[in-house]
């Protein structure tokens, strides 16, 4: 018996192990313990285009972007699953790591089937969807007694799949481009156009946004939404939401070193590596663009090289960014690059 089990341990050892693994709604602290484990174990980390780049940064696997970015290398399912195949035939941790659940929306399901076929080892690690992310950091219940007592998650792409379930709350998962048509299914459904309506982008994350009205309002007025979003529709979302928590902490980017003392419950912290951005490092380039300044309300520069590196990217700052620096050298190297005055 001893020597099987070992027969087995060196041959699951020469075929690697593989986890897929949840990453939560993009607030990097909405990884669960198990995952960051599993992630810190890992010779390589497959991710997709909803990982927050902040959490993927912090493990020293092999990363694997697997997205679909400008610029980047388009990997079709077909790849990815190869991708798995080639790095766990080599015996190496794998960890397939996606947005919110692997198992809503997210091709969890197709992924362990290949798995299965090639006799690879696997565990699945649960995270938390983009609709748990939403509900909480908007103060959207997705029950609540006497106003809901069903929820449904269905998606709004492509058009010929949207359904309307009989649920009181219903969340919608990939609506950006079809909003429209989702507000429309559900009216020609029955469903009472004063129900209240709300539209979430970057749920958790630090440029996240709230649109809410009624059903017959949102359709009149067809919002343009972009990616990730969610709609989510029901009587348990209140007109306040927009007030809510998450919305009244301010947004403080921190350029470099995080040796800045901060109460994390005013604060949200985004962080901007500092790196000088070499013309072919598209992957760098494509994140800190991404960076959105109008959400941000206080930038922190750990070093005068940071400012430089910052500068590279955006070249003037909104006059309401409250800007902090580490000493007199940044500070210096702020007021020269940015002639701006500085809050120290
Ligand atoms: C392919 S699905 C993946 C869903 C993911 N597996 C989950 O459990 O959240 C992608 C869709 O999830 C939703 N989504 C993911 N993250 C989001 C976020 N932070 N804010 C709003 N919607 C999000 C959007 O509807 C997006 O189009």
């Amino acid at each position: 018996m001893k020597v099987d089990n070992n027969i087995q341990g060196s041959d699951q050892q020469k075929r690697g192990y593989v986890y897929i693994v949840g990453a939560g709604p993009g607030d990097p602290e909405l990884l669960t313990i198990k995952a960051a484990r599993v992630l810190r174990e890992a010779d390589v980390i497959l991710y997709d285009d909803l990982v927050s780049s902040d959490l993927v940064a912090q493990f020293s696997a092999l990363k694997i972007y697997t997205g679909k970015r400008k610029d980047s290398h388009h990997f079709e399912q077909d790849a990815i699953n190869e991708e798995i195949l080639r790095h766990a035939g080599e015996g190496k941790i794998v960890a397939r790591l996606k947005g919110g659940d692997p198992f809503i929306f997210g091709r969890g399901g197709e992924e362990i089937e290949v798995l299965r076929q090639n006799g690879i080892g696997y565990e699945i690690i649960p995270g938390i969807t983009a609709a748990h992310g939403a509900s909480a950091y908007t103060e959207i219940p997705l029950t609540m007694r006497k106003i809901s007592s069903s929820v449904a998650f269905c998606t709004g792409h492509p058009v010929s799949k949207i359904q309307v379930p009989d649920t009181d709350t219903i969340v919608y998962y990939m609506v950006a481009s079809t909003v429209y048509e989702v507000l429309d299914a559900v009216v020609q459904k029955g469903r009472d156009e004063n129900t209240a309506v709300a539209i979430v982008q970057n749920a958790t994350r630090y440029n996240q946004k709230i649109i809410t009205g009624t059903l017959g309002e949102m359709r009149k007025r067809a919002p343009s939404v972009s990616s990730p979003a969610l709609l989510l529709i029901g009587d348990s979302i209140r007109q306040v939401i927009e007030d809510n928590w998450y919305s009244k902490k301010k947004k403080l980017l921190i350029a470099g070193e995080d040796s800045m003392i901060s109460n994390t419950r005013d604060f949200i912290k985004v962080h901007f590596p500092c790196k000088q951005v070499e013309d072919d490092d598209h992957d760098l380039t494509e994140n800190m663009e991404a960076l959105d300044l109008d959400f941000i309300d206080e930038i922190y520069f750990s070093s005068p090289s940071c400012v430089r590196d910052f500068r590279q990217l955006h070249k003037t700052l909104p006059n309401r960014i409250v800007v902090k620096t580490a000493d007199h050298d940044t500070q210096a190297e702020y007021i020269k690059l940015f002639s701006g005055n500085v809050d120290h």
